[in-house]
């Protein structure tokens, strides 16, 4: 007999799980609606699918994981209104055509600026209005630390940064608040939190924008992890920082992958992955959930970025590592959705 994941940790946090429309039918839908209470788009809910060209937007699958949410009564979390890395193109060009980042002349740089702000908070003011009584927790940006960023503050130097410094993340975070309402959680999603120095970054920028006035609730914390690291301390002490300046946190993007950064040998189906192997991860995220369950006062919500081993962004870059026939095992269901021994390390 299984026990259901949400319910295991129904007084602690919401379990999600990122999904694709696909995963809205069958077995996949099963295993949703029986361990989880939280979801949220892997893809979906992104800029260049959500509003393809300037005013026309695409809400249809969105609205199929809203209207799944709410037939299965799951809350949503929104992902993510703003990211360097998937820019639609239009947002990139300036009244001619031209790519605004190219534009040397001050006052019409200013002007680009003012542009991009404007396409910023309309892109923000459409999606938050359609779906602000159906998603509770958005991120809001998304990846806008760089440690290796030449600036001090160690901002990423994007397309967003290089146009208006850090007014598009204000903007992002003021037109959110305005559109989803005084309920709506608002995150700063950002990976690798764990570490210095960029949690340290990381913090300071919050700090900033918070003494600025700038609406933030809490951070999002990705959590793309190998079986071992990071140490379950430097997550311990990252929880507790952000939570002493009174931000909720939540993890996001939850993964485990069984291959470290310079894998050895890499797997190509669930059946050649040693048994060895699967407890080591079993024991690693056995550790981590008994950590967030004693952390559970500082953490809202966990999610998965996926939701079985068949499907995962790391399968790509397996792929990419064995030259086209590798994939990973990140998550607690195995290829053909069965509990694996991570699974049981998280529910006893
Ligand atoms: C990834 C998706 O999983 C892939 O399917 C897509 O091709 C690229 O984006 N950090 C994030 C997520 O914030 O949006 C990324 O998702 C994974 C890394």
């Amino acid at each position: 007999e299984t026990q259901a994941l949400a319910e295991r940790y129904k007084d602690s946090f919401s379990i999600g799980a990122a999904l694709e429309p696909e995963h809205l039918e069958g077995r996949s839908a099963d295993v949703v609606k029986f361990h989880f209470n939280s979801i949220v788009a892997e893809n979906a809910m992104k800029a260049p699918n959500i509003q393809p060209q300037e005013g026309v937007f695409n809400f249809e699958e969105t609205d199929r994981i809203v209207q799944f949410a709410k037939e299965n009564q799951l809350e949503l979390r929104f992902h993510t209104l703003v990211w360097h890395a998937e820019i639609p193109e239009w947002f990139t060009l300036d009244k001619n055509g031209q790519e605004m980042m190219e534009e040397t002349d001050p006052l019409k740089r200013e002007e680009n600026k003012q542009l991009l702000l404007k396409r910023l908070e309309d892109h923000i003011r459409v999606i938050a209005s359609r779906y602000r009584e159906d998603i509770k927790y958005w991120d809001v940006v998304n990846e806008v630390i760089d440690e290796n960023a030449r600036n001090s503050k160690k901002l990423r130097e994007s397309f967003w940064y290089e146009l208006t410094g850090t007014d598009y993340i204000k903007t992002a975070f003021l037109a959110t608040r305005k559109y989803a309402g005084e309920d709506a959680k608002l995150f700063i999603n950002e990976f690798n939190t764990e570490m210095e120095p960029k949690r340290s970054y990381l913090l300071e920028l919050v700090k900033e924008l918070m003494a600025d006035g700038v609406p933030i609730d809490g951070i999002g914390h990705q959590s793309h992890y190998t079986i071992g690291w990071p140490p379950l301390q430097d997550i311990e002490e990252s929880i507790l920082l952000f939570s002493s300046f009174g931000l909720d946190n939540q993890i996001t993007e939850l993964d485990v992958s069984i291959y470290s950064s310079e894998p050895e040998k890499i797997y190509g189906s669930d059946e050649e992955i040693p048994e060895e192997l699967l407890q080591e991860q079993a024991k690693y995220y056995g550790d981590l959930f008994e950590l967030y369950e004693e952390l559970d006062d500082q953490i809202s919500s966990i999610t998965f970025w996926g939701l079985a081993d068949n499907r995962s962004w790391l399968n790509f870059r397996a792929q990419d590592l064995s030259n086209g026939n590798g994939k990973d095992a990140p998550f607690v269901f195995d290829s053909y959705y069965n509990v694996k021994p991570a699974f049981w390390a998280i529910v006893k």
